[in-house]
């Protein structure tokens, strides 16, 4: 695993450290915020790579597109349902990174693919359009066959991106009515509209690619009731921690490590720009969490919950990428 510079790019994006030390290709040292506490360096020495693949042995297509458009063992993999997500019977099946093989109790079908490939930890990659504990995408409407592992992973990430524009919508409205101030409405919606350009730019990679562009459906859940009540800021500051410190912060880190790997620019280019939005929505996601605990000091029993859950329950890799970003809301 590599040296991530994405907690730097999102401090920086905070004004706490010069945007000059991100640009090194290899990560400065971390300097604590001035009140935080001792960080954790984002270097990684564990064995496993959180990241998906992006090599492939063979390509088929006859476009200049550097993606591939199907592998030279398809039969080996999983068929993927009409909804986007890779069924499994093993985590191996999913890749590597952040996807699990999650298996609904007594769904086993004798060795046949019984479950299907999701976020490990639930956290995403991205700020999810959560509803009901449960994160919600649009199905395709319409959408080319794919059968690479290049390709099936755009196909979710369009889906994710596109969740994400209802969930800085959302965001929007429940911080006016906590009244937020005029500048963090202007983030929120400056995110919103990154996540549309986000959802255009995976559509067109995969467009250049297929040769078809997929059309994204409905997404009911962009309507479900919004946070209210007694609750409302202990909600949305969690919907703000796993979301957008914890989920933009891996969407920034997962697109650096695709940056590296890809051999094409136009593909280098693409995952530049997504790690640097992704870092700048997880410095924002911080700005907000900062201001939900000045307004309700309260809420540090939020922080406080949160903060465990993640050092028990997070993988080493994001423990080692969040953790240090956490230590400016202490
Ligand atoms: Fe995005
Ligand atoms: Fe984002």
């Amino acid at each position: 695993m590599h040296n991530s510079r994405v907690p730097f790019l999102v401090l920086a994006n905070l004004g706490l450290l010069p945007f000059a030390a991100c640009k090194q290709e290899e990560a400065p040292p971390v300097v604590a915020p001035t009140g935080a506490t001792p960080t954790t360096t984002p270097t990684s020495t564990s064995t496993s790579t959180p990241t998906s693949t992006t090599t492939s042995t063979t390509t088929s297509t006859t476009t200049s597109t550097p993606i591939a458009t199907s592998t030279s063992t398809p039969t080996s993999t999983p068929p993927v349902p009409s909804d986007g997500m890779k069924t499994c019977t093993v985590d191996q099946d999913c890749g590597q990174g952040y996807l699990q093989c999650v298996i609904a109790p007594g769904a086993a079908d004798g060795g046949k693919p019984a479950g299907h490939c999701q976020h490990r930890q639930n956290y995403h990659l991205g700020r999810p359009l959560v509803v009901d504990g449960t994160a919600r995408m649009a199905s395709y409407a319409r959408a080319p066959v794919v059968s690479s592992h290049e390709l099936e992973e755009l196909m979710r990430a369009a889906r994710e991106e596109h969740a994400s524009v209802a969930a800085f919508a959302r965001t929007v409205t429940e911080l006016m009515a906590l009244g937020a101030p005029l500048s963090l409405l202007q983030k929120t919606q400056a995110a919103l509209a990154d996540e549309i350009h986000h959802t255009e730019m995976t559509l067109d990679l995969i467009t250049a690619a297929t040769g078809e562009r997929p059309v994204l459906g409905r997404l009911p859940a962009a309507v479900a009731p919004l946070r209210s009540g007694d609750d409302a800021a202990a909600e949305l500051l969690v919907d703000v921690l796993r979301g957008g410190v914890i989920g933009e912060t891996l969407a920034a880190a997962h697109a650096e490590t695709q940056q590296k790997l890809a051999t094409d620019a136009a593909l280098r280019t693409f995952y530049g720009k997504i790690m640097e939005d992704e870092a700048r929505h997880a410095a924002l996601a911080l700005e907000t969490a900062q201001w939900l605990l000045r307004e309700s000091p309260a809420l540090t029993s939020v922080l406080a919950e949160e903060t465990h859950a993640l050092a028990s329950g997070g993988s080493f890799e994001t423990r080692t990428l969040v953790m240090p970003l956490l230590a400016v809301l202490a």
